[in-house]
């Protein structure tokens, strides 16, 4: 994810390292895709953190490949550009030489669907050992829990995903279709990306219970929230984490987490996400205010759209912090 390099160049040397090294090896990986409260990133994460506004989120949006955007953010502004011109009539569904709010919506959700199959081919490609395109149970206990046999893991140990061994042992066997014992590119974009793929919410709300519950009622309540997270927190945490309980999680009021508002609250809704995309694309193109973005207007602004060299932020900010610190 593009994210990790993003939250690399916040950190220090020596965490960049490890960032680094966890970029290569896979290992920590997953961490990254949670939240500390346990939900699912949103593909938006970071889209307006702390330092600003983050521009790389719309490009990916847009090319539906890290790889890409990163690509393009390597090229002239010209050719930048003329590459975007030729996505455009794709955009276009009905080809009237505009893009409407429904095309925009309709690519971007694709867009994150290529980006997702894009993270499962990297991580295969980390796992998969014996490079036969496919990961088999035993490729990716080694992988990620750093060991050759089942008996090696303890009751309570987790893997990069925060999951219990028998917890990813059962998203396997629904990952795996065809029941054959590994996993194709396909099967493992649903096995390494579970909160886009329904069939598997029911294991991560089942898990986030297990995780929190502690009264094992099948709600969760805000102690339980809490949990140890609040060890060593002052008020000011405490009451904006009540904040949010109250009034983003607890839907129905009732004081507790039900499991449909556990689904709310840990798995990001993409399409909403997409919604919100398309406003701030129109927002910062649709020049003449007519509800629709001409190819002219998109072009205008291509800098918003796609990076070149000449976008500055970022991307170009890290490839500095690499080249100053390594
Ligand atoms: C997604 O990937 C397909 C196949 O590589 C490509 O044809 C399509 O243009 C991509 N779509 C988006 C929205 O990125
Ligand atoms: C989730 O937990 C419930 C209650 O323990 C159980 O009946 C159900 O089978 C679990 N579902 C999955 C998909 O693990």
């Amino acid at each position: 994810m593009a994210f990790k390099y993003f939250l690399c160049v916040l950190l220090t040397y020596n965490m960049l390292l490890s960032c680094a090294s966890a970029a290569v090896h896979g290992h920590g990986v997953d961490n990254l895709e949670r939240e500390t409260d346990g939900s699912f990133r949103a593909r938006d994460y970071e889209h307006y953190g702390d330092s600003g506004h983050n521009s790389e989120f719309d490009h990916e949006a847009i090319l539906g490949s890290v790889r890409e955007a990163e690509e393009f953010d390597k090229l002239s502004p010209e050719e930048s550009k003329r590459r975007l011109a030729l996505l455009l009539p794709k955009m276009d569904l009905n080809g009237d030489q505009q893009v409407d709010r429904k095309e925009l919506k309709n690519w971007i959700l694709k867009s994150f669907i290529n980006l997702s199959r894009e993270e499962a081919q990297e991580r295969l490609q980390e796992a998969d050992e014996d490079r036969d395109g496919a990961v088999t149970w035993l490729e990716y206990l080694h992988d990620t829990f750093g060991v050759d046999s089942e008996d090696d893991v303890g009751p309570d140990d987790t893997g990069d995903s925060g999951m219990l061994l028998q917890e990813e042992k059962a998203m396997w066997a629904i990952a795996d279709a065809n029941s054959d014992g590994k996993l194709e590119i396909h099967e493992f974009q649903v096995f390494t990306n579970p909160e886009e793929h329904e069939e598997m919410h029911q294991i991560l709300i089942n898990q986030t219970l297990r995780e929190k519950d502690t009264n094992k009622d099948g709600r969760i309540d805000f102690n339980e929230y809490v949990g140890e997270r609040g060890n060593h927190q002052d008020k000011g945490w405490l009451i904006s984490e009540k904040d949010k309980f109250d009034n983003d999680l607890d839907l129905n009021k009732d004081g507790v987490i039900d499991m449909a508002e556990i689904h709310t609250w840990i798995i990001p809704n993409n399409d909403e996400i997409a919604d919100e995309e398309v406003d701030h694309l129109f927002a910062s193109a649709d020049d003449d205010h007519d509800d629709l973005l001409s190819f002219e207007e998109i072009l205008r602004h291509h800098d918003v759209f796609v990076g070149s060299e000449a976008t500055d932020y970022g991307g170009d900010l890290m490839g500095e912090h690499f080249d100053d610190e390594l």
